[in-house]
């Protein structure tokens, strides 16, 4: 049995659209803050058929998506030369993250699973390196790959179509610049339009090629705006991202429209206070109305006053976190 813990990562440069569904293989690079909370811890067990249990009721489709992961992830164990002890697991999900609102669930969910795998081969011997444990996150969920890793992490991928054309690469550790993330969900309801059919519908946008081709300079922008601090080029690069993601989103056939009235005035508020109160404080949001405001030590305490004055939303107060872990059984 072996049981790892892990957590969503929020995209400044996102993924959107493959270069290969079925593989998962990302259409660009993409580039992400892994986060300290909230967490998923899965199990993992040998069994005689395939399961997975949660305390949230999984649809056929959730199943079949787990089962195709175990699938795909035999296909690379094979291509290592590598193999899991048996070929089928009983699966047990225990989440503190609403599930299909931007909070990227199935990434904390697929790194813990790829984790757990890894931790299976390494009592037969076996030892992944990070970047390979990420190739088997991606295959589940590609956002999934980045949360292998802590701190501030890139999904690279390379020309081919191979089923390890795209693995995540740590940029700089969690300790390299104490970001926060105070996320403000304004709905729990569960979103209609899933990210793997937003993935399945980006090239139908006529900005889609576009979004590609500005991809791989807001890729080294965000590179460096990391490795320099620099948040105000964070924020441009990061801003500039988001909004153009939805703009394929809401521009694909049939179009998918994540934001709604709410996250359009969470963020009118927000622009106005930091240019109010010079706040080092940037938005961005999945495929989901939930707003991240990210934001530095100096101008935390602003941005959490803000967002509890948000009558009906969650919150979540995260900040950068170490990735996906192990963890070990208590001996008695
Ligand atoms: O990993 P997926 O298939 O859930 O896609 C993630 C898509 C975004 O969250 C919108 C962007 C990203 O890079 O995390």
């Amino acid at each position: 049995m072996a049981t790892a813990v892990s957590t969503p990562n929020i995209a400044f440069i996102k993924y959107w659209g493959n270069r290969n569904q079925e593989l998962r293989l990302p259409a660009a690079d993409s580039l992400s803050m892994t986060l300290d909370s909230p967490t998923v811890e899965v199990s993992i067990e040998p069994a005689d058929t395939f399961s997975v249990h949660s305390e949230k009721e999984l649809s056929a489709n959730e199943i079949e998506r787990f089962k195709k992961h175990l699938e795909l992830t035999n296909i690379y164990l094979k291509k290592l030369n590598f193999k899991l002890q048996t070929s089928n697991f009983k699966l047990t999900i225990h989440s503190h993250i609403p599930p299909a609102i931007g909070l990227a669930s199935s990434a904390a969910v697929f790194s813990a699973v790829a984790k757990t795998y890894t931790e299976l081969l390494k009592e037969s011997g076996i030892e992944l390196t990070d970047e390979q444990t990420s190739v088997i996150a991606r295959l589940g969920s590609g956002s999934a790959a980045r949360s292998v890793m802590g701190g501030f992490v890139a999904l690279r991928c390379h020309g081919e179509c191979a089923i390890d054309s795209a693995f995540a690469v740590q940029v700089a550790d969690e300790n390299h610049w104490p970001l926060h993330d105070i996320v403000v969900c304004p709905s729990l309801k569960e979103k209609k339009h899933g990210s793997t059919e937003g993935h399945h519908l980006a090239h139908t946008s006529p900005h889609f090629n576009t979004r590609l081709k500005n991809m791989l300079r807001r890729q080294q922008e965000c590179i460096d705006a990391i490795l320099q601090r620099d948040f105000e080029k964070l924020q441009r690069v990061a801003e500039e991202d988001a909004q153009d993601l939805h703009k394929v989103a809401e521009t694909s056939n049939p179009p998918l429209q994540y934001l709604n009235s709410e996250t359009h005035r969470i963020l009118h508020e927000i622009i106005a206070l930091r240019t109010q109160k010079h706040l080092a404080v940037l938005y961005t949001m999945d495929a989901g109305p939930t707003v991240h405001l990210i934001c530095t030590e100096d101008a935390v305490e602003s941005v959490k006053d803000f967002a509890y004055t948000q009558k009906e939303c969650t919150m979540f107060e995260t900040k950068v976190g170490s990735g996906a872990k192990t963890r070990i059984p208590a001996k008695f």
